[in-house]
């Protein structure tokens, strides 16, 4: 089997509930359940003996040494963070504690169980880990797009805490040996988004009528990917990744946040029209995010010439997705807004 950290969050979730589809190689899925993790996320998988969840923090030495000595997985694929950058400006506590701390206590659980297996296990196993492009820095409007060369110049606490895990990553190859595999995404968007993030955000802001808030000018650019196409790109460096190697993935599509709202006030009013009238009329202007990254974009040629991966969906088909899981998913975005998906887990797991 292998061992998923963050598995019942955005991308984790996909990631699991893909990775079942596909292969079936069961899965021990390792997640606190904080505020943006979710067991509906994985309601799919509740009669599925192939997967198994344990809530637990990835900072709690003992139960991770536990979860690794009992269940013997061939690779760790390691999603579990604080993701949000906005929350990262306001409380960077939570981002260096599980970004940093958590990153350091799961690769010190995984050298030691690593060291203690037989020599075929220990060639066979491999330690992946997710990392995101924000971990680079800003690019000028011209600046070429994110090569895995590029330097690293993290702007805010949250990709400051990425960027000390990647580090520590890399140490733990070239220092211990541990088979390490890094991978540097951009934006992603699809179904399960918590609703904090820009795209779910303005789904479900614009279907009720609220106003839609862009931050400064704009004009800000990100790389956007649909979410299954980030973990088919995770699953080839899994399966192909050069150990101690590290591989950007994008969508080779940058567009402009202004863009983004807009394909989506068009979609909704499309799919969903409001008597009251085109959504756009419910853009608004508001104060920037302190420190904003202007631009991201990926050079995701190393993936695709050594991997062969390329995305599946283009951002017309994979917003139009999209849209249209919200849209199909009303309770599910009405449980997490309303915080009754966390009540279910105090009934569910207690105290
Ligand atoms: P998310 O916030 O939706 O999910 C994070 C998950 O981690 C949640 O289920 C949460 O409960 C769990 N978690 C948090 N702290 C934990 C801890 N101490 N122990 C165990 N579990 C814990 O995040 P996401 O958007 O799905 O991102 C997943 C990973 O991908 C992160 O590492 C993020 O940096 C990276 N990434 C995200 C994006 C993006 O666009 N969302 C892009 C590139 C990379
Ligand atoms: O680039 C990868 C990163 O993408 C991941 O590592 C992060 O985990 C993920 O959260 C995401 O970070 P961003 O900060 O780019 O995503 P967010 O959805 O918060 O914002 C996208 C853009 O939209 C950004 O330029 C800020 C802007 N924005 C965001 C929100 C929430 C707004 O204009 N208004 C908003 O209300």
């Amino acid at each position: 089997m292998i061992l998923v950290t963050g598995g019942a969050g955005f991308i984790g979730a996909n990631f699991v509930l893909g990775w079942l589809r596909d292969s079936g190689e069961p899965v021990l899925n390792l997640d606190m359940l904080t505020y943006a993790g979710n067991l509906d996320n994985l309601a799919d998988l509740r009669s599925d003996g192939r997967h198994v969840f344990v809530h637990g923090d990835i900072c709690d030495r003992a139960l991770l040494d536990r979860l690794l000595t009992e269940h013997r997985p061939r690779a760790i694929v390691h999603f579990a963070a604080e993701s949000h950058v906005d929350r990262s400006i306001h409380g960077p506590g939570d981002f260096v504690r599980t970004n940093i701390e958590g990153s350091f206590t799961l690769l010190e659980a995984a050298r030691a169980w690593w060291a203690s297996l037989a020599e075929a296990e220990r060639e066979a196993f491999r330690f992946l880990h997710v990392s995101t492009d924000e971990v680079y820095g800003s690019l000028g409007a011209t600046d070429a797009p994110f090569a895995e060369t590029h330097a690293y110049q993290p702007n805010s606490p949250y990709s400051a805490s990425k960027a000390a895990s990647d580090h520590l990553v890399r140490a733990y190859h070239h220092t211990y040996g541990l088979p390490v595999l890094s991978t540097h995404c951009s934006n992603n968007y699809g179904p399960f988004q918590f609703p904090e993030k820009l795209i779910p955000l303005v789904i479900n802001n614009a279907l009720q009528g609220k106003d839609l808030p862009i931050y400064g000018d704009g004009m800000n650019v990100r790389d956007w990917l649909y979410v299954g196409d980030h973990c088919a790109a995770i699953r080839a460096v899994l399966a192909g990744g050069r150990v101690g190697e590290t591989w950007n993935i994008g969508g080779w599509n940058e567009m402009p946040n202004l863009a983004i709202v807009r394909a989506i006030c068009a979609l909704l009013d499309e799919l969903r029209p409001d008597p009251a009238g085109p959504r756009e009329r419910l853009i608004t202007f508001v104060k920037d995010r302190p420190g904003h990254d202007r631009r991201y974009a990926i050079d995701a040629r190393k993936i695709e010439r050594e991997l062969g991966w390329r995305p599946a969906e283009t951002f017309e088909t994979g917003i139009r997705k999209t849209v249209a899981w919200y849209l199909d998913h009303g309770p599910w975005v009405q449980r997490v807004v309303s915080g009754a998906y966390r009540e279910w887990m105090e009934r569910q797991y207690g105290r």
